[in-house]
């Protein structure tokens, strides 16, 4: 049977939820992947040091297998210098931008000091860019911030997560210090997709998937194994009833790896796959992980309706491919 081996696969964006979503959806994650870097958008946020290895212990708690998470700190105002310097990943939500971001910055220029002292210490910057314009266009209005914040701190590696547009995937190019995270959804849907037949409010995100030509620039970069993205899921789960009622955010996990193996293959680009799941993300965040090999062979599977209350990615439809 036709197999791909990936040595430590990392999910560079991740949402694990806590209580018991996090009981739900971490063991999915643990079993696919080497580890992961844990976003900060619980209620109340991860601020401190304190709470995200509290957190992290709650996620470790969680799973049953290898797997180390990284738990990124919630840029606020009340975010202290000391835990910025103890922090390896920072993330920025401009505020009210998507789930989770009404603790998000109101001005960027607030955290010039911490992002001096990020640019200094080796920590990353993690950025959701997206304005509060013209749905379409929040994206593309970003650019010049993550261009300013590049040219105003030459040092700090900021990483433009779940990218879903070619304006901000042109941005690679021009800057060294720019890094980027392409989800499994974006390299897959268009907003037709979304909206072109009977509304699915599960393919509902943000930032929103696009255009066919915004997803070909980021397929341009996945599948030729481009060194400055990683693949980041940006699995988000939420409650089947608050999906329903438009909750922003898609619960890929269940079938990332057999997804992605099924797209690459279809496109020849299965020798990019490692690239983008797991070589390119130890060069960019240089982390640690256990040695774990995930196996991928091509078996159908079909995905469940629901898990745990919780409707995942292509529910209802069979991959082609399986982890073993
Ligand atoms: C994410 C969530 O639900 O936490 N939602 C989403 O639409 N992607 C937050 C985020 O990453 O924007
Ligand atoms: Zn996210």
């Amino acid at each position: 049977m036709q197999e791909i081996k990936l040595d430590s696969p990392f999910d560079s964006h991740l949402h694990l939820r806590d209580g018991d979503l996090l009981k739900t959806v971490a063991p999915i994650s643990a079993r696919a992947f080497a580890g992961a870097i844990v976003m900060p958008n619980l209620t109340p946020p991860i601020e401190t040091i304190d709470a995200a290895n509290a957190y992290k212990a709650r996620v470790i708690q969680a799973i049953d297998a290898p797997f180390e998470p990284i738990v990124a700190l919630y840029l606020t105002r009340r975010v202290k210098l000391d835990d910025v310097k103890r922090a390896k990943i920072v993330k920025l939500y401009p505020f009210g931008v998507t789930t989770g971001a009404e603790s998000g910055a109101k001005n960027i220029g607030d955290f010039d000091e911490i992002f001096g002292v990020m640019q200094d210490c080796g920590a990353i910057l993690s950025v959701h860019g997206e304005s509060g314009g013209e749905v379409l266009q929040r994206e593309a209005e970003f650019a010049p911030i993550y261009e300013k914040l590049a040219k105003t701190y030459p040092r700090l590696k900021i990483v433009m997560e779940h990218i879903g547009c070619a304006a901000l995937a042109n941005l690679l190019e021009k800057r060294e210090n720019l890094y980027a995270t392409i989800t499994l959804h974006h390299l897959l849907y268009t907003l037709d997709d979304l909206l072109g037949g009977a509304l699915n409010s599960h393919l509902f995100c943000k930032p929103i998937v696009k255009t066919a030509a915004d997803r070909a620039a980021l397929r341009q970069l996945a599948f030729s194994a481009y060194p400055k993205v990683s693949f980041g899921s940006d699995s988000a789960p939420h409650p089947k009833a608050a999906k329903e009622r438009g909750a922003a955010g898609i619960f890929s996990a269940p079938v990332l790896l057999p997804t992605l193996a099924e797209l690459f293959e279809a496109h020849s680009a299965t020798d990019a796959l490692r690239a983008f799941v797991c070589d390119n993300a130890q060069k960019i965040y240089d982390v640690k992980l256990p040695p774990k090999t995930v196996t991928l062979i091509k078996k159908p599977a079909t995905v469940p309706n629901e898990i745990g209350g919780v409707v995942p990615m292509r529910f209802g439809e069979t991959i082609g491919w399986s982890i073993a």
